[in-house]
């Protein structure tokens, strides 16, 4: 028998994934500002951000106490602003809704501004260890080529049948964190848009994009 998915992505995480980002941590406040930041923003670049924001506000209720204005200075370079506004909104959420402990539920998670389906399943999957799939552009990347799904990914249908997929690909074993890290490593590092690394891919043998040459045709481009 060969190793599931999970195996074989798991096995490469360890010696090829990243683990030395500073949000790999179990705050769950921690890992939802990493998470809000990293949503339009690349890791070499939130860095330092990320730093400076929580030597300012090291708990959610200090962002929910600090000045509308000392947020949105924190939060400058960054861009897109109806972030750092959500994430204000958010923690003051937390504060009047959940007692000013972070939820654990994903279905609790998603009902903080700025965060979707996507992004509660990963803070809830890296602080809590949670079985909650993540599908993120580079997930959906990935899924689209090794399960080889034509057709367009913005689509209900085909987005229905990713969520689907992702779960199904969970790990049994408890291993959330380095789960949800090496899927999100394999399309950042490997499975990238432009071209592919398939030599390297703990996923080339049962790939069908690559066993049909079509690696750089899905996700099949949106209709315009
Ligand atoms: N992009 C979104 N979440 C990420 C994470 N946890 N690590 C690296 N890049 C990410």
């Amino acid at each position: 028998m060969t190793d599931s998915f999970a195996e074989r992505l798991l096995a490469w995480h360890a010696s090829h994934g990243r683990h030395d980002l500073p949000w790999q941590v179990s705050d769950p406040y921690r890992v939802w500002l990493s998470e809000i930041m990293l949503q339009q923003t690349q890791v070499t670049t939130v860095i330092p951000y990320y730093a400076r924001f929580l030597a300012r506000c090291p708990t959610v209720a200090d962002l929910a106490a600090a000045p509308h204005d000392d947020v949105m200075a924190l939060w400058a370079g960054l861009g897109y602003y109806t972030r750092a506004r959500n994430l204000h909104a958010a923690a003051k959420k937390v504060m009047s809704d959940f007692g000013g402990v972070f939820p654990q539920p994903p279905e609790d998670i998603v009902t903080l501004p700025g965060v979707g389906r996507s992004t509660a399943a990963a803070i809830a999957a890296f602080s809590f260890n949670t079985r909650s799939a993540i599908l993120d552009g580079n997930v959906k990347r990935v899924l689209a080529r090794w399960a080889g799904i034509d057709g367009n990914i913005a689509s209900k249908a085909i987005e229905t049948r990713m969520w689907d997929l992702a779960q199904s690909l969970l790990p049994a074993s408890q291993e959330m964190p380095a789960y949800t890290q090496a899927i999100m490593d394999l399309g950042a590092t490997v499975c990238t848009p432009k071209k592919s690394a398939c030599l390297t891919c703990p996923m080339q043998e049962d790939c069908v994009a690559r066993r049909e040459g079509r690696q750089l045709e899905l996700p099949a481009p949106k209709p315009k």
